[in-house]
Parts: C-alpha cells; structure tokens; sequence
C-alpha cells in the first residue's frame, strides 16, 4: 500500500474518515532530508507525542496508538509499523504553524539582534541569547507547501482566519507549551520553543500532528542552561551543529552522516524520551 503523501519524516495513509500517520525514522535539517536515517527515531517520536497527548487537557487527533487494535488494511506490514503508527481523525488542517518561543533562540535570537523585535512583535532591549522571556511569544508561520515556512504576523493570520480563530489558537498554543515547559522543567529539560498544528474536525479546532517532541521543539538539559550561550541540545541541533564543522554550503545534497553522530543521535532523542516519560524506551 502506497503513502497518500509522504512528509520529510512521516508517511500518511488515508483510511477514509481517519488517517495512518506513520513517523519514518528519516531525518531533515535545513530542509534537507539527510543520509543515513537515526534507528528507531520514529518511535520515539511517537511514543513521546503519544505521553503528551495522553497527559495534556486540550482535545487531540489520536484514535488509537496500539497496532494490533487498528483494524488495518491488508498489505500494510505490523512489524515495521509498530510503535511508530498511529491512527488518527482526519481534519482539515488549519494552515499556520502555531510557534511558541519561551527563550530566545534561533531565528528569534537574530531577529532580535536584527531589529530588536521578535517576528514584529517589540522586545525590551539588552536581551540576552537564550534569555527566559517573561512570558511567551506566540509568533505563527505560513505550512509552505514546498521550501522554507515564512514568519508572518498574528494580524495576517488573523485576517486569513478569523480574529476568534486566530486568538483561540494562540491562547491555546500557549497554554500547551506552558504546561508542557512546565512538567518538562520537572524533569530537568528545558523545552525552549514549539511549533503545533491545529486542525478542524466536527467544527471544533483539536490538536494535531505531533506534539513536543525534539523534531518539532528545542530541547535542552537544564543542567547546562547557561543565559548567554546557545546550550547543548537533545534535538536535532546536535546534527545540526555537525553540519555546520563541514564545509556543505546547503544548497546541495549534504554530507553523509557518520556512523558516530548517527548513533550519537540516537541515544540523545532516547534519552529525551526516557527522561520526560519515565518510562524506558519500548520497540512497540
Ligand atoms: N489529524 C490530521 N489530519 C490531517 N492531517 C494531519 C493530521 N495530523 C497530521 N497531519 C499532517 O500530516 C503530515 C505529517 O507529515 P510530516 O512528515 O510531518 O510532513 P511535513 O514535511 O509537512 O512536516 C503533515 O502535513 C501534517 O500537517
Ligand atoms: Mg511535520
């Protein structure tokens, strides 16, 4: 059976009124899928997502996590799949990547250094990198169908949405990152910034896609959070940050990943997933 659409980490199945999202164990950074793919990162991107969606109040996507119970269809092989599908309501996706930055970071540290705002919205002046902000910035972006998603202000999502629309899902994209900061911060990561996708299903706006995992949030051990300095990361910064001591100018195929940082890679992304679910990592 064929993928209805294949994402740069997931592969979609349509089953009607509901979808097979399945997490491959591909990597993208710089909007390049990168050689060779991480073992069993996929599941451990679902399995994170499905803690979060179990734990967090707002109303989610997930029909069922457990492959045996999913009633699919034949030709579609259950070892591969298990513990890396889920089966889900098919919404209709609401077109705006829901960013919420608590640091300052990344493309917000240097739209800062830049213009002293944060994707337009003011910030006080003599901020640090990776300072804490006071509260919560919620900076959406445009879902590009191809390329780079490109910032755009609440005032232009709110135009293409609704104002009603466009509050709730700020208010509720902040809610999420707060509460999921919050329990991180018990477990000793700091979860710097999210992006989250929202869909429509039966007139209600419900949580989609995955949520806080490392491929769609900036996690740092906490113990190593220094104000000032970018930290060390569990997400894919770290291959990232690889990249960048090669001499790839981005624009073509990159470099293969080595053995070393591949396996590296691995036990980073299960380690997040360990510490923030307290559960050790399972193959299913
Ligand atoms: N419940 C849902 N209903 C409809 N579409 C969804 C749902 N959950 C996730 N999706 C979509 O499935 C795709 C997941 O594949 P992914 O690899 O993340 O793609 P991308 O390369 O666009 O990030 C995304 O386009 C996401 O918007
Ligand atoms: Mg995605």
């Amino acid at each position: 059976m064929e993928p209805t659409r294949s994402g740069k980490v997931r592969d979609v199945y349509d089953l009607g009124d509901r979808l097979l999202l399945v997490a491959s164990d591909r990597i993208s950074a710089f909007d390049w899928i990168l050689e060779p793919a991480i073992p069993d990162k996929g599941r451990v991107l679902t399995q994170l997502s499905n803690f979060w969606f179990s734990r967090l109040p707002t109303p989610n996507h997930l029909l069922e996590t457990d492959i045996e119970r999913m009633d699919l269809p034949a030709g579609l092989n259950r070892v591969a799949l298990a513990g890396r599908a889920v089966v889900v309501k098919k919404c209709e996706v609401v077109p705006f990547e829901c960013v919420v930055r608590g640091y300052l970071v990344g493309s917000g540290w240097k739209d800062y250094l830049a213009t002293g705002e944060v994707c337009g919205i003011a910030m006080p002046p003599g901020l640090s990198c990776a300072a804490r902000l006071e509260r919560p910035l919620f900076t959406p972006a445009t879902k590009a169908e191809t390329g780079h998603d490109q910032n755009v202000s609440f005032a232009a999502m709110a135009s293409a949405l609704g104002t009603e629309v466009a509050q709730e899902l700020a208010r509720r994209s902040i809610e999420i990152y707060e509460q999921g900061r919050d329990f991180a911060a018990t477990r000793g990561i700091i979860i710097a910034d999210t992006k989250l996708e929202w869909g429509w299903h039966d007139g209600q706006l419900i949580l989609i896609d995955e949520v806080l995992t490392p491929d769609s949030s900036r996690f740092w051990p906490a113990d190593q959070y220094r104000v000032g300095s970018n930290p060390p990361s569990y997400d894919k910064q770290f291959v990232r940050d690889y990249l960048e001591t090669t001499s790839w100018d981005k624009n073509s195929p990159p470099p293969k990943l080595p053995t070393e940082i591949v396996q590296q890679t691995r036990l980073k992304y299960i380690e997040a997933a360990e510490r923030l679910t307290g559960k050790p990592f399972a193959w299913r």
